[in-house]
């Protein structure tokens, strides 16, 4: 069924991430070339359908040279005054604001709305949608979690600047005979972590997935030491935790620590020299890979045709390397961790990679 689709949002919501400008960019060619449809961009996700919030059309002129920009020309925020309650529902303090969006879309006269977000953003989008303002979803996330899409764009850029620094650690921890702790993020997720440190060649990747002892890790460096490598590479997913402990928090609702709390631990126990580089935003800044800037432009493209065929309440996926759509219920069911009986562990585990949970 095709419907007819006058004017379209497109936001993008939550932490920033290499490629949505790519979807942007895509969202806004297809649109106008292929359904003479206007594209509306909305400042700083939900929070520009508030009132006060800006929005602007905007045109070809506007997205040229974008798919090499990192971050996003529209602004997001991974803050925003639509608490959800444990069941996806708005509370009673957040349902007005939900209301404010769906009333601001009706006076922009939108047919509906592209959401380019995560988990958080995309159970905003569920309850939008089933308010009455229609949404398509576009997943994104450094952290590659969401279980209904295979990769996620972002991710690839994300492990890329990952393998960059681990390589220059690599070469310090070997001049300088030392533990050096590279810490990733990742959120509850270790894709980032393995990807990375099975590219780099680290000698341990610790996963949220896999909790952790210290004794293995300490037989790790001492049989190291033995053969003659005085050094080794450890990478640190930001939720891993040794086994029985809680993740380690900077902040309330946010990890970061854990990278310190192991380079620490590694010294007092084995007494060579630690070292710890958190790698933070860096991981999330500038520009894409090739691969991101194909994966979000294919998504941003299949976004818009959804929304003209009707398809809303639902979010484009890649399957089987073919973009699909899934209901935006089946999105946010179900947070994608690294399989424990999967290739990835499994390859790591064959070729000597420390995951911390070895027998004694
Ligand atoms: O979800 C993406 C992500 O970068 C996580 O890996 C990390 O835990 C979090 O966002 C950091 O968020 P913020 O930008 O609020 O510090």
């Amino acid at each position: 069924m095709l419907t007819e689709m006058r004017r379209i949002g497109v936001l993008t919501s939550g932490g920033d991430c290499p490629g949505l400008n790519a979807v942007i960019r895509a969202v806004v060619r297809t649109a106008y070339e292929l359904y003479r449809a206007e594209v509306i961009g909305i400042y700083d996700g939900f929070t520009g359908l508030q009132p006060g919030g800006s929005t602007r059309t905007l045109t070809g002129d506007d997205v040229r040279g974008l798919l090499v920009a990192g971050g996003t020309i529209l602004g997001t925020t991974n803050r925003g005054p639509f608490d959800l309650t444990p069941d996806g529902e708005p509370t009673p303090e957040s349902l007005p604001n939900f209301q404010a969006v769906v009333h601001q879309g009706r006076i922009l006269r939108l047919d509906g709305l592209i959401v380019v977000g995560g988990d958080g953003s995309l159970r905003i989008a569920r309850v939008v949608d089933r308010l009455g303002l229609k949404v398509v979803g576009v997943p994104k996330t450094i952290d590659n979690d969401l279980a209904m899409t295979e990769r996620t764009f972002g991710f690839d850029t994300a492990v890329s600047v990952a393998v960059e620094a681990l390589d220059r650690l690599h070469t310090v921890a070997v001049a300088h005979h030392r533990i050096m702790v590279c810490e990733v993020m990742g959120r509850e997720a270790g894709w980032i972590a393995l990807n990375s440190g099975l590219a780099s060649g680290a000698d341990a990747i610790l996963i949220p997935e896999i909790p952790f002892r210290w004794e293995p890790l300490v037989r790790m460096v001492a049989e190291r030491r033995a053969r003659g490598r005085t050094y080794s590479l450890i990478v640190v997913a930001e939720g891993a935790h040794p086994l029985g402990a809680s993740p380690v928090y900077q902040q309330v609702g946010r990890l970061g620590g854990i990278g310190s709390v192991v380079s620490d631990e590694l010294y007092r126990r084995t007494g060579v020299e630690t070292r710890v580089t958190v790698l933070g935003h860096v991981q999330r800044g500038g520009t894409p890979t090739a691969s991101d800037r194909i994966l979000a432009s294919r998504l941003g493209e299949s976004a818009v045709h959804l929304a003209a065929r009707g398809g809303y309440g639902r979010m484009v996926a890649l399957r089987a390397d073919e973009v699909v759509d899934v209901s935006l219920d089946e999105a946010v069911a179900a947070c994608k961790l690294v399989p424990l009986d999967g290739q990835m562990v499994r390859l790591g585990r064959s070729t000597g990679v420390y995951f911390g949970d070895e027998p004694d």
